[in-house]
């Protein structure tokens, strides 16, 4: 049987850590400060939001919340990010994805400085991701890096796959594990043989949104297998990509849902808020 990953303990770890960050640079006469920007009235958007919103407060950080009208027009919404991007006490811009569908998030994101870029969803900032040579870099899969690191497996090497290709996860989870130095695979919907692929991993990351849908029997004995899915089932509880209890049975680590990815992705986006104003006050080069 494997071993759980705690999500929990380990986001707690680190954001006592920033909370002592927060508490310095407040001596120094700095108030960090993010603001979190929802358009419209999407319900898991606004759970999402409320999480951030509570992490912040509770490690002294500053939430500035914007929650605007779901039939916002592009250009509205431009000079709202504008007068942030130019307020001088917003350290970090977060833009709250999806959008209604009217708005074009690739273009919109665009619209936030990529000194406040904090999701690191920008172009420039996902070009430097690219590069190899980034600063920022996206929440979610920087806290999945973290987890892996937690369990003493060596990244170097191993075979990484990703089954998902989005831009929030997949994609950018393929350029830290790269990174890393793993041998990397990104498999999606179309993917012909997709056991053959998860088989073969020795670390499997899922974000496919689709309940439960990796067995026990598509994983590598004692592979690292992080579940970035959260599903709703019919009976009001969560269940995540990965059929819990068959992987665990097979790998050599997982984590669960909830309790694993979730915390993790909002103390990444605490800590590249304090990262943003190192930037902004010290003035790094990016
Ligand atoms: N929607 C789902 N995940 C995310 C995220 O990490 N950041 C933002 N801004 N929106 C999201």
């Amino acid at each position: 049987m494997g071993v759980i990953i705690d999500g929990l303990k380990i986001s707690k770890e680190k954001r006592e850590k920033i909370k002592k960050e927060v508490e310095f640079l407040k001596d120094e006469g700095i108030n960090v400060c993010l603001a979190v920007i929802l358009v419209g009235k999407n319900p898991a958007s606004k759970i999402y939001v409320k999480n951030k919103k509570k992490a912040c407060q509770e490690l002294g950080i500053i939430s500035k919340e914007i929650l605007l009208d779901e039939k916002i027009e592009k250009e509205e919404l431009k000079e709202v990010i504008n007068s942030l991007n130019e307020d001088e006490e917003v350290n970090g811009i977060l833009l709250q994805l999806p959008l209604p569908k009217h708005l074009n998030e690739n273009e919109i994101v665009n619209y936030i400085s990529s000194l406040k870029d904090v999701d690191c969803f920008c172009t420039k900032n996902t070009g430097k991701l690219f590069s190899g040579n980034f600063y920022f870099a996206p929440c979610t899969p920087s806290g999945i890096i973290d987890l892996i690191k937690s369990t003493n497996v060596k990244i170097s090497g191993k075979n990484a796959v990703v089954v998902g290709r989005s831009n929030i996860v997949g994609k950018p989870m393929a350029m830290l594990l790269l990174k890393e130095n793993a041998t990397v695979c990104i498999c999606h919907s179309k993917t012909e043989n997709l056991e053959f692929f998860t088989k073969n991993a020795d670390i499997l990351i899922v974000a496919i949104g689709k309940p439960n849908f990796i067995r026990g029997d598509m994983v590598k004995k004692g592979a690292v297998v992080i579940d970035v899915g959260i599903n709703r089932l019919s009976n009001n509880k969560l269940c995540g990509d990965v059929f819990f209890e068959e992987v665990l049975n097979v790998a050599g680590f997982l984590t669960p849902v909830p309790g694993g990815v979730g915390p993790m992705t909002i103390t990444k986006l605490m800590e590249n808020t304090i990262k943003a104003v190192r930037l902004q006050k010290n003035k790094i080069k990016c």
